[in-house]
């Protein structure tokens, strides 16, 4: 269909990058690139009148959006070069045709094409070698100022690696070990280099790009205090059982598990260097507490907990649970999860999630006014103290909970 309305516009279209390079690789993904040769608003609008679809564009750019009945996305870019003003700086765009197009991308391999129109479709267009590439399982940038355009590209590069389980090509390598050396890194943005970490941190596996992180040099742009823990794998694969264990139990309750990878990551990391962390990524305020505050408080419960298993080697009251993790996010629980090596201590946190965090207390407001207490901000501590007594098993009905 896409190709048929090129073909009524006499435009050639495309399908590029990304969706290409997995098609090829026979792995899935659903993110649907389109390139117009021409207008590929106009494209889009033309497409969305045809199928009932909405579109939103971004003149600026030359790109739209169509998003399916289905909410299904399709990106449309047009043919264009961009130019970096300077490095680190987001590009200029001008019209230009397909090879010039897929010339400003990062890596070969996401610089094929498939034809989409009539008598062309499924022809593949391989202008820098991608097909080599994918066959010898390499990264290769198309140029050697690629990374200096766009130093994004170095965790780019790490990335792919390590999911498609292929290789830097060696000078692809040099090129970023001259970047790190020169500090091009260090002029890209907060967010940008958040986003990165972010994608990189929301792999399947995150742990070997981010090894590969530290042996490129690559984790002091983070902060210059960050090295790789050494029990780090070990570290991330609990963080990941405690993951899959979380979302198996709880299908609709989301949990961020970058940011259980992240905490992982910064484990060693004191207050004071967490806090240049968080500048240094941008970190927004939504998250900042939760990295900030509730870490801090997280390792003080840490430690409380290993000296309680060392003395008593004992599950505590479900009480002292509930009061040590009161409060806590999903992600930090989690976090702990990760953080302990002791199977039985590691269940007072399962415990904790799957059992104690929702309880509330069964009376309520109406009953304590029904005894005669005032109203007022002692309700809240009073029906605490009746919800910790019946965790402790001191009450088993409503009506013990009044007594
Ligand atoms: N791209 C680039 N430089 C960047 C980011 C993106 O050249 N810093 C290009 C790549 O060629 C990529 C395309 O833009 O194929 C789309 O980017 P993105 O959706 O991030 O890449 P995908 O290859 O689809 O990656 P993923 O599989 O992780 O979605």
């Amino acid at each position: 269909q896409i190709g048929r309305c090129g073909d009524e516009l006499g435009v050639k279209v495309f399908v590029v990058g990304g969706f290409v390079r997995d098609l090829l690789l026979d792995l899935p993904n659903l993110d649907l690139d389109i390139v117009v040769e021409g207008d590929g608003i106009a494209f889009a609008e033309h497409y969305a009148r045809q199928h009932q679809c909405r579109v939103r564009a971004h003149q600026k750019f030359g790109t739209a959006v169509i998003v399916l009945p289905d909410e299904f996305k399709v990106d449309v870019a047009s043919t264009r070069v961009e130019f970096y003003l300077e490095p680190a700086a987001l590009p200029t765009v001008e019209n230009a045709s397909i090879k010039l197009d897929l010339y400003r991308r990062d890596f070969t391999i996401n610089t094929l094409a498939i034809s989409l129109n009539g008598e062309r479709f499924g022809e593949i267009h391989d202008f820098f070698g991608g097909l080599r590439d994918l066959r010898q399982k390499a990264i290769r940038v198309l140029h050697n100022l690629s990374f200096v355009e766009d130093p994004t590209r170095v965790f780019r590069a790490v990335r792919f690696e390590q999911r498609l389980e292929f290789h830097i090509g060696k000078q692809t390598e040099h090129l970023i070990r001259s970047a790190v050396r020169m500090g091009f890194l260090e002029r890209l943005g907060g967010p940008r280099l958040l986003s990165e970490l972010q994608h990189i941190l929301e792999e399947e596996h995150p742990y070997p790009a981010i090894e590969r992180l530290s042996q490129l040099d690559l984790l002091k742009f983070l902060h210059p205090s960050l090295d790789l823990p050494v029990d780090c794998e070990d570290l991330f694969d609990r963080a990941t059982r405690s993951l899959n264990w979380f979302d198996l139990l709880y299908t609709e309750e989301s949990c961020q598990r970058w940011l259980v990878y992240l905490l992982c990551l910064v484990t060693r990391l004191d207050d004071d260097a967490m806090q240049g962390l968080c500048d240094r990524l941008s970190i927004p305020g939504r998250y900042r507490s939760l990295l900030a505050d509730e870490r801090h408080r997280a390792h003080g419960v840490l430690k409380g907990m290993r000296r309680r298993w060392r003395q008593a080697r004992r599950k505590p009251r479900n009480s002292d649970l509930y009061v040590w993790f009161e409060g806590f996010s999903i992600e930090t629980l989690l976090y702990l999860m990760a953080r302990i090596e002791t199977e039985d201590v590691r269940r007072w946190v399962s415990l904790y999630v799957t059992r104690l965090r929702d309880e509330k207390s069964w009376i309520d407001g109406e009953d304590l006014k029904k005894m005669g207490i005032p109203p007022g901000p002692q309700y809240k501590e009073i029906l605490r103290r009746v919800l910790l007594a019946r965790l402790d098993g001191k009450a088993t009905t409503r009506e013990e909970e009044i007594a």
